[in-house]
């Protein structure tokens, strides 16, 4: 959390427990602070995410089928291009998606990684977790996994998605037979796509009010990735990581990048060792910062040329998130409000 939305964390929390509203338990910390359960936070496409969440998880749910509902609403959305159902595809036109789970209360996890044709990921990775022995399933694998429990299969590639990989395959190189239409009016997404690789990602974690945390990380990866390219998502202590004593952790972002500092899982020991969320998620960010040494991905002041972030909420109800750049913004559902807060971060954006 930045300074100002901590103190309107502190200031909504203590109203909420001076007034009673929406009849809530107030977790009191160990160190002394108080938070409105159920807290939920998610990467800035969660808005959706986190309200379904907290509306479940204060409903009685577990807090593992709470956030994996949340994110089930963007994995099915097919406007989402960077997540499930309608997010853009590998570099031969298909899509692939990554996901994992964890449920603090229990210390159990679940993955499945380059898996195709199944809208909700998510929900195959938390059958991965239940009704097998391992963690992670990949590829054709977890597909016939996902089978064998009835997931559907659906063609995971829509004519909006289809139509941005077009342009790219049409355009990112003029050694191929590959050829735009003459008429071809590149739309501001295409351009976007092709100058920032697109990491898009959901991340959601939650708490209830008697402490116990879940997480789950879901998305479509790098678009244009080599068939098979695994990100951060799927992997427990990268992409997401929840420990039921200490937090829950995730990110969004270039995954090659937190799968190096095991991001997630190093944000959550930083908050065992005190940090609140936010220094947490930024610290982490540093180690990125410093352990990114390839000329191809520095700017010309020497800084990492991509973004990441975290996103992280403690056992008592704290929580923040940070990005590399600056303008980033993050869902959080706390103290009865769902709301976009802006991220920390370490650099100002140009
Ligand atoms: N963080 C998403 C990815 O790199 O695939």
């Amino acid at each position: 959390m930045t300074d100002l939305s901590r103190r309107g964390f502190f200031q909504s929390a203590a109203a909420a427990a001076a007034s009673g509203v929406l009849g809530q338990s107030i977790a009191r910390a160990a160190n002394g602070r108080t938070a409105a359960a159920p807290v939920v936070v998610s990467s800035g496409n969660g808005l959706r995410a986190t309200e379904k969440a907290a509306d479940m998880i204060r409903d009685g749910a577990d807090t593992l089928d709470a956030v994996i509902a949340g994110v089930n609403i963007v994995e099915e959305d097919p406007d989402d291009m960077s997540v499930g159902y309608g997010g853009l595809p590998n570099e031969e036109g298909v899509v692939e998606l990554d996901s994992c789970v964890m449920h603090g209360p229990t210390s159990r996890a679940g993955s499945v990684a380059s898996i195709r044709n199944i809208k909700t990921p998510s929900r195959v990775a938390k059958v991965v977790m239940e009704r097998t022995d391992h963690v992670m399933l990949v590829g054709e694998g977890a597909l016939r996994f996902a089978r064998a429990h009835g997931f559907k299969e659906t063609n995971l590639l829509t004519d909006k998605a289809r139509k941005v990989w077009l342009r790219w395959k049409e355009r990112h190189s003029d050694r191929d037979d590959w050829i735009g239409a003459e008429d071809a009016d590149d739309t501001q997404s295409n351009a976007r796509f092709e100058r920032f690789p697109c990491y898009g990602t959901i991340n959601c974690c939650a708490v209830n009010e008697t402490g116990e945390l879940s997480g789950v990380t879901t998305t479509s990866g790098l678009a244009f990735k080599i068939p098979g390219r695994v990100g951060d998502s799927p992997i427990i202590g990268a992409g997401l990581f929840v420990d039921n004593e200490v937090g829950a952790a995730g990110s969004t972002g270039r995954g090659e990048a937190v799968i190096k500092i095991c991001g997630a899982h190093a944000v959550i020991e930083e908050m065992r060792n005190g940090k609140p969320p936010t220094d947490a998620c930024l610290a982490a960010l540093r180690r990125i910062v410093r352990t990114t040494t390839e000329k191809r991905l520095i700017d010309k002041n020497g800084r990492p040329n991509f973004d990441v972030k975290f996103y992280a909420v403690g056992k008592d109800g704290s929580f923040g998130a940070a990005a590399i750049w600056s303008k980033a913004s993050f869902a959080v559902y706390s103290d009865g409000r769902n709301r976009l807060e802006p991220c920390a971060h370490l650099y100002e954006r140009p």
